[in-house]
């Protein structure tokens, strides 16, 4: 079996990041959110990945590569603009050919796995396995209607859903799927929806089967997703002290720290992770914060946020908590007089001040 991963579109809910970042490559407790869906095929038992990334752009590429670290060989396939998820299955053909395949969004994070899924998909013999979570807001999905244990209809975020589930961002087709993805026309938002597709194999009366998924399953496409995938992952790290802490620091609860991380005079209460050649001077930094590779954080207080590579948090004197910020990224006291606050924010930055 492949494994097809898209990974393309414009993350246009995660601006202004996703200006100068693709939203696949934002860590989730300092790991790409990519890594998670090629770590889950993988673990699969799938060798043979596609990955879908936009035309125009070869960032994916510089930072997954060829996919030799996780033993695993990724072919990349071009989507020339974000069409729809039914266009990515479509260019796809070529490289899955006429074997069953998983198809996995990469902005999707399913604990547990997706093993379990391949397993009951291939003994299902269904043309079309989908895995469904209930949600609170299924108006954001793919919405299936079920009866009597099947899915009879489905819905690309409706406005009035027919159940509390949405189709998560792992299916499994048979090569029916191409017949169907090439019939379709695209939406009202002009797209090819994969939900149009899953509704024309239902209705020329190909076998669509589902599974729950009772583990946690997270779509990160807002702010406040990626915010709770970090929070759900760093509940389950391993804690790992790679860096050195000062007798006058305290480190409880789960926390890693990378090579050449100095943690001075400060409180570090897990879970938390910190990369490599981080300084964490005179500060607190508080329950399921990520940071980044050579980040300092002096004389500040930080908590459940995300902060990228190389950001400086220097002397700001409220704690600052669910925030997610880029790379290279400086929250700085401002010097001098009159004392003020002083902004340089790019398009689509948001800032709340108390
Ligand atoms: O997360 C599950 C939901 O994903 C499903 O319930 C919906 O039925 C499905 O349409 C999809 O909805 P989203 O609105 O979340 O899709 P989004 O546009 O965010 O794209 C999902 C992933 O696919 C994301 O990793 C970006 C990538 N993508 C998207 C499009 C539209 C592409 O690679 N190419 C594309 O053309």
């Amino acid at each position: 079996m492949k494994a097809l991963i898209a990974s393309g579109g414009r993350g246009t809910r995660l601006r202004p990041i996703t200006h100068t970042q693709n939203k696949h490559l934002i860590p989730i407790a300092n790991k790409p959110i990519l890594h998670y869906a090629i770590e889950a095929a993988k673990e699969a038992g799938i060798k043979e990945m596609g990955i879908v990334v936009n035309a125009d752009s070869h960032e994916v590429q510089d930072a997954i590569g060829d996919g030799s670290r996780w033993n695993v060989h990724i072919t990349y396939i071009p989507q020339e603009a974000p069409l729809g998820l039914a266009h990515v299955v479509r260019i796809a053909e070529p490289f899955i050919g006429i074997e069953p395949f998983i198809f996995y969004l990469g902005d999707n994070l399913v604990i547990g796995g997706v093993q379990r899924f391949v397993e009951e998909f291939e003994k299902s013999k269904c043309n079309c396995f989908l895995t469904l979570a209930r949600v609170k807001d299924p108006e954001r999905f793919g919405v299936p209607e079920l009866r009597d244990g099947h899915i009879v209809s489905i819905e690309e975020k409706p406005k009035h859903p027919k159940s509390s589930y949405a189709v998560a961002g792992v299916y499994l087709y048979d090569r029916h799927i191409f017949e169907a993805v090439k019939a379709l026309k695209p939406s009202a938002r002009g797209e090819y929806e994969i939900s149009d597709a899953h509704q024309y194999l239902i209705d020329h009366g190909y076998s669509v089967g589902y599974a729950e998924i009772t583990g946690w399953w997270k779509d990160t496409g807002k702010p406040i997703d990626l915010l709770e995938a970090n929070r759900l992952i760093l509940d389950n790290i391993t804690p790992s002290m790679e860096g050195s802490v000062d007798e006058h620091s305290m480190v409880a609860g789960k926390v890693s720290a990378g090579k050449g991380t100095q943690i001075m005079n400060s409180i570090v209460r897990g879970p938390v992770t910190i990369g490599e050649h981080c300084i964490i001077e005179d500060s607190y930094v508080g329950p399921f914060t990520s940071i980044g590779d050579w980040c300092e954080i002096r004389n500040s207080e930080v908590e459940f946020s995300i902060i990228q590579k190389r950001c400086k948090i220097l002397n700001v004197g409220i704690r600052i908590e669910g925030s997610l910020l880029g790379m290279d990224v400086e929250i700085v006291e401002a010097a001098g007089k009159p004392r003020v606050h002083r902004f340089m924010l790019g398009e689509l930055s948001r800032v709340e001040i108390v």
